[in-house]
């Protein structure tokens, strides 16, 4: 049977009788596609797995709980054979040829009508891998070939443009703290897809020397802006890139909403009527410092955290900051934009009840090759930045958690 290759072809199951013989591991790992297909499911088993048990109280399948019986194949356009029991499964296999029923068979891919793909999805694309030849069949192989290509589609290290959905506009994606592998998938794929980028200065860097040459790529912090603020400017860039039917994507760090004005080219975007998605990124003010050893929040130790800008000085009046309310509480600081501010801020945070002793721990270009984690007190942090050179960007970590080392015990 098998010395010819198998004939790919996708079944349109929706509503139609599928009958599953076993409620072991073998259904509960197929049962899942099937229930999403539509299908119209029925198992025979008199056992079944807690996973499988649950998919029929919820009403997903409908079980019927009792060994395999002549007859039970009639009605079915497909079939699942995977029984404990070999003369069971050969019984069913045979009921299956007789009535034209294509039947999966679990223990013997030789004798089975048809066989499951290793299959994988990728942005409304199925990727199913088929061996040719039962006899040199290696699941794992064909697993291997599935993962290859959703990975490489979903990472965009496999480049498969969208011919027919690709539209031109504006993605703002969050780009993460910095190390490359820190994009989330559908950042980096849209990110393989660009005509234009416009980069900031944090965030994967070392992504934009992979993109194939003809993709323009734009350093925001050297688009010129004459008489425009520096963020109208990029806005204006990313409308006439976009008005020039491009896929243009804002590369930014971290998370676009996190201190990442992500909102206003959101707004200008809109008002401009170019489409825009935005992606999130994983935000420095936590990554940053787990990367150093530090969990923002930990049991028995802090119960919040909260996430502040330092840009601007406390007792300035631009400062939306209520610095004495933060004074007060008892969970973790993290500063974001604070190093040439720290002194300021630590005399504020003492003075408003804050203990100097609190460990402080600022963490200078975190999950690049340059980290690098310096540790202080609120009452020393801000000669230790001179003295030891902290340079933005960093993250500021103000709270006990910056001294509980990985082992649990104290840093
Ligand atoms: C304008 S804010 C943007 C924050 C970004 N949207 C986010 O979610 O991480 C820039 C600040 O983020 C922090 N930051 C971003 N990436 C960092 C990194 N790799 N290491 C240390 N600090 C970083 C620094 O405090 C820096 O001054």
């Amino acid at each position: 049977m098998a010395e010819h290759p198998p004939y790919p072809v996708g079944l349109r199951l929706t509503g139609r009788r599928v009958v599953v013989l076993g409620g072991g591991q073998v259904a509960q790992r197929r049962l899942p596609a099937l229930i999403k297909a539509g299908a119209d499911v029925h198992l025979v088993s008199p056992e079944a797995t807690p996973s499988v048990e649950a998919m029929a109280d919820a009403g997903e399948i409908t079980w019927h709980r009792r060994p395999y019986a002549e007859g039970d194949l009639a009605d079915a356009w497909y079939a699942l054979i995977a029984t404990s029991d070999p003369d069971a499964n050969t019984a069913a296999s045979a009921e299956a040829e007789a009535h034209r029923v294509w039947c999966v068979r679990s223990d013997d891919a030789d004798r089975a009508t048809a066989w499951t793909p290793a299959t994988g999805h990728s942005e409304g694309v199925t990727v199913a891998v088929l061996t040719t030849d039962a006899r040199g069949r290696d699941p794992r192989h064909t697993a291997a070939v599935r993962d290859a290509v959703v990975e490489g589609l979903r990472d965009g290290t496999l480049v498969a443009p969208h011919f027919r959905t690709r539209t031109a506009g504006v993605a703002l994606v969050g780009g993460g703290p910095g190390d490359p592998d820190l994009i989330t998938v559908r950042g980096r794929r849209l990110l393989a897809e660009a005509d234009v980028v416009i980069a900031d200065r944090l965030g994967p860097r070392d992504l934009l020397a992979e993109l194939p040459p003809h993709v323009e790529v734009i350093d925001a912090a050297k688009i010129p802006y004459g008489r425009f603020m520096a963020q109208e400017a990029i806005n204006n860039a990313l409308i006439e890139h976009a008005k020039r039917g491009r896929s243009v994507v804002r590369l930014k760090g971290g998370d676009p909403y996190v201190f990442g004005r992500g909102m206003e080219e959101l707004h200008a975007l809109t008002e401009a009527g170019i489409p825009c998605t935005v992606v999130p990124g994983i935000s420095s003010s936590i990554s940053v410092p787990g990367a150093a050893g530090i969990p923002v929040t930990h049991r028995g130790v802090a119960h919040e955290f909260t996430v502040v800008s330092g840009h601007v000085a406390p007792d300035d009046e631009r400062s939306l900051v209520d610095w004495p309310s933060l004074a007060k509480l008892t969970g973790t600081l993290v500063i974001l934009m604070g190093v040439d501010k720290i002194g300021r801020i630590a005399e504020t945070l003492v003075a408003h009840g804050k203990s100097p002793d609190t460990p402080v721990a600022l963490v200078q270009e975190g999950t690049t090759s340059s980290q690098r984690r310096v540790d202080a007190t609120l009452a020393t942090v801000a000669e230790t930045v001179v003295a030891q050179d902290v340079k933005p960007p960093a993250v500021i970590v103000v709270g006990d958690v910056v001294a509980v080392g990985p082992d649990g015990t104290a840093a």
